[in-house]
């Protein structure tokens, strides 16, 4: 079957209100839709009511002995997705430009039993991306998984006939390029480690125009085209390149905006 994947597991909810477990083919295809196209048509399927997963949970680290890198991991969402993969025993690698706040925030996790790894890093820069890649692989071996995080709203409120070509590049730089070449990075590094997983932020401004933030809302569209073409160019490779698009989140950046 080369490597489509040949096992399925649907935790479902208890009896009396557990889906139907004879009707094999529509389960293949649910899974196929909402977990991965490349679901073997011969998959095994199992399954196992969702409470015997949360009798694991308290001894179960989803990501140990995975190292996760993530970029804008100094505050906010990125900070928030640090703090979930510490806990669920990952190596994490932080990487922004403020120095403090990266520093404090690996020392955090550190004392508190965990592993954690502060790397400086501004993601316009190619050579600061090389060198946080290899800091990653050099420290902890392998490099699993990224969020491609790091980005800047630049300034809200300016009209399309506002724009300036040192604003256009003020955004540009980190929300387009600084994903592009962090791919080009990360995902040599992940082949070399048997695999991966990426995910790059975009924003419900990648879908949809807001007045007063062409270049931002241009910029996570932009997230999205280099995603689905990474995620096409490595799949057969097994490196899964997905976006997320969140909706306002309270933190540095929408404070800002909210000014
Ligand atoms: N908050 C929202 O409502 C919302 C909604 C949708 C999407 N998003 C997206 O979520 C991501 C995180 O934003 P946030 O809301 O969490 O705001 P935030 O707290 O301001 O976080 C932005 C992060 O990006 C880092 N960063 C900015 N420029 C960088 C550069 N050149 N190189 C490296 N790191 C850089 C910042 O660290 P340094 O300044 O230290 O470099 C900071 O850690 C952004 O991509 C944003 O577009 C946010």
């Amino acid at each position: 079957m080369g490597s489509r994947i040949c096992r399925v597991q649907i935790f479902t909810a208890p009896l009396p209100i557990s889906p139907d477990s004879s009707d094999r083919a529509g389960w293949i295809r649910f899974a196929k839709r909402i977990v991965h196209p490349f679901i073997d048509n011969r998959a095994t399927i199992h399954f196992t009511e969702y409470s015997a997963l949360l009798r694991l949970r308290p001894t179960m680290k989803s990501f140990e002995n995975k190292t996760v890198l993530i970029t804008g991991g100094n505050s906010g969402i990125g900070k928030a997705t640090v703090l979930a993969f510490a806990k669920e025993g990952a190596n994490v690698v932080i990487s922004g430009r403020r120095v403090a706040e990266g520093e404090k925030l690996a020392k955090e996790i550190t004392s508190g039993g965990g592993s954690a790894l502060f790397v400086r890093t501004d993601v316009a820069r190619e050579d600061d991306i090389v060198a946080l890649v290899e800091k990653t692989v050099g420290t902890f071996g392998a490099l699993h998984i990224a969020f491609n995080n790091a980005g800047t709203e630049g300034q809200f409120g300016l009209l399309t006939t506002e724009q300036t070509v040192e604003h256009y590049h003020q955004v540009c730089d980190i929300n387009i390029r600084g994903v592009l070449l962090s791919m080009k990075h990360e995902i040599p590094a992940m082949l070399r480690s048997g695999g991966g997983a990426i995910v790059n932020n975009s924003s419900v401004g990648g879908h949809i125009g807001f007045p007063g933030s062409s270049v931002y809302v241009a910029s996570k569209f932009a997230v999205i085209g280099l995603t689905k073409t990474a995620a096409l160019e490595f799949a057969r490779q097994g490196i899964r390149v997905n976006s997320v698009s969140p909706g306002p989140v309270q933190t540095e950046m929408l404070d800002r905006g909210l000014r």
